[in-house]
């Protein structure tokens, strides 16, 4: 199902079909060090990640991480979209793009319309993102779609703490 459209993109819920290319964004050098090693490593494996946690997601909360394609020539390129975590208090903006599609603006239109889709259909009072420090791209990216930063903070003990973004619905 397509859930939201731009200039160039489309997000649309992820399938048990997209396991090939989550296999692939997950195992990314850059995936792993700026958002986790989520232990992904077969097409089985990412099969249960896409049931138990993208569709999952959409079930239960009726958004999730959706995949990102091109107009003009389909197949994924990324993913973006929103989590709702234990650890916070309102749902985050989360995106993750195949290196081969960075610097191409696709990370900002795919996460402007779903920042639009957050304050408008769902009607959320608050936006918020979480990032690496040393995330450069992904902290310029939350600057330009309005996100302040608030804090550091530790999502769970052991793990590196994180830089908490924010940004209210607009009057
Ligand atoms: C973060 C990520 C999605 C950005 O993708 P992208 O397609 O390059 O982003 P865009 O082309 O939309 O660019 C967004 C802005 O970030 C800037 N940017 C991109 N890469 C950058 C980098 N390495 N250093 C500094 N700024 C960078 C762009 O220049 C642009 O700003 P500008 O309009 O002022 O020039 C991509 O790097 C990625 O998938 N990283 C791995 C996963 C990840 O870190 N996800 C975020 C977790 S919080």
């Amino acid at each position: 199902m397509v859930v939201l459209e731009t200039e160039r993109l489309t997000l649309r819920d992820a399938g048990l079909d997209d396991a090939e290319f989550i296999l692939r964004l997950l195992n990314e050098p850059s995936f792993l060090r700026f958002i986790g090693d989520r232990g992904v490593r077969t097409l089985e494996d990412a099969q249960r990640y896409i049931a138990d946690r993208l569709i999952e997601s959409y079930v239960r909360n009726g958004f999730g991480l959706w995949v990102v394609e091109r107009k003009e020539s389909p197949g994924p390129i990324g993913i973006c979209g929103l989590v709702k975590r234990d650890a916070l208090p309102d749902p985050d903006i989360g995106f993750a793009f195949l290196p081969e599609h960075w610097f191409s603006g696709y990370a900002f239109e795919s996460a402007a319309s779903v920042k639009e889709y957050a304050f408008g259909a769902l009607r959320l009072p608050r936006l918020l993102a979480v990032v690496n420090a040393d995330n450069a791209a992904s902290v310029r990216l939350l600057e330009k779609l309005g996100l302040r930063f608030v804090r550091t903070i530790a999502l769970s003990s052991g793990e590196e703490p994180v830089r908490l973004f924010e940004r209210e619905a607009p009057a």
